[in-house]
């Protein structure tokens, strides 16, 4: 069995057919979403939240990264493996550059994701023109808590949802592959989602995205706290894991969630 590819991605996009994405940090999990149909599996740092228990991904190191990453890997054939790059592993090119390949020569990413705008161009040239493809993460961008003063919803302003639009284009033109877009308004998603000829994966971005992104523990009714108010508990109707995962997938494929009550406006 290959592997998913981006073009495969970008077919689908082309054909308006929407894919579903969620996180795994383990062998097992990545065994589970593959069986459901899960196009593309995310390495996140948000492990640092939901595995090592820290309140933020601040903490999560490189070597945390390559070392899920393995596992994950192991534990499925077929998902499009995409591998967050952890705090201050980007700040400039150079290091992206030598942690991006860590990722995918120890950790088998075929994606490393990096969160943040234009600053970000020279990097995501950088890493593209070596051969490592950029999904590029916009909106609520976690690493960034500190200075958004909480996990709060993006581009509400007229001025911030244009920069966040500007970044998208900057960042597409400068070679990311996909685009990830966290908590920002239906609105602001659905322009940067037609503007794009890359496929924009949604999380709290609504359903107008080509394709969806949860954290698996959130849809698993496992969250630390309160749910996000984007995600859904899809265990509590489904009754199994691997049912939970099956519904999300079907819902995400013919448009049924996010419902607008997961949306913001
Ligand atoms: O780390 C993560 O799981 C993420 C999701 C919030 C998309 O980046």
């Amino acid at each position: 069995m290959s592997r998913i590819t981006l073009n495969y991605l970008r077919k689908l996009k082309g054909k308006g057919e929407k894919f579903a994405c969620l996180t795994a940090y383990d062998a097992s999990f990545a065994h589970v979403l593959e069986e459901a149909g899960i196009e593309v599996i995310l390495v996140g740092d948000s492990l640092g939240m939901v595995i090592q228990g820290h309140d933020s991904t601040l903490p999560v190191t490189i070597e945390d990264m390559v070392y899920h990453s393995r596992l994950v890997h192991r534990g499925c054939q077929r998902p499009l493996l995409m591998v967050d790059m952890p705090f201050m592993t980007y700040a400039t090119p150079e290091s992206a550059l030598m942690n991006a390949a860590r990722l995918m020569r120890e950790g088998y990413a075929q994606v490393v994701k990096l969160e943040g705008g234009s600053w970000l161009v020279d990097t995501v040239q950088l890493l593209t023109e070596r051969g490592i493809p950029v999904c590029a993460h916009l909106g609520l961008t976690p690493q960034f808590v500190h200075q958004f003063g909480g996990y709060v919803v993006q581009g509400r302003n007229e001025e911030s949802a244009e920069r966040i639009y500007n970044d998208a284009l900057a960042l597409q033109n400068a070679g990311a592959s996909l685009l990830l877009l966290e908590c920002v308004p239906v609105s602001l998603a659905e322009s940067i989602t037609k503007a794009l000829d890359i496929p924009v994966i949604g999380i709290g971005a609504g359903v107008v995205c080509d394709a969806q992104m949860l954290v698996s523990y959130d849809m698993l009714g496992i969250t630390f706290g309160k749910r996000p108010s984007f995600s859904k508990d899809f265990i509590s109707e489904a009754g199994s894991m691997p049912a939970a995962v099956t519904a999300y997938v079907n819902a995400v494929k013919t448009g049924q969630f996010p419902a607008p009550e997961h949306t913001f406006n």
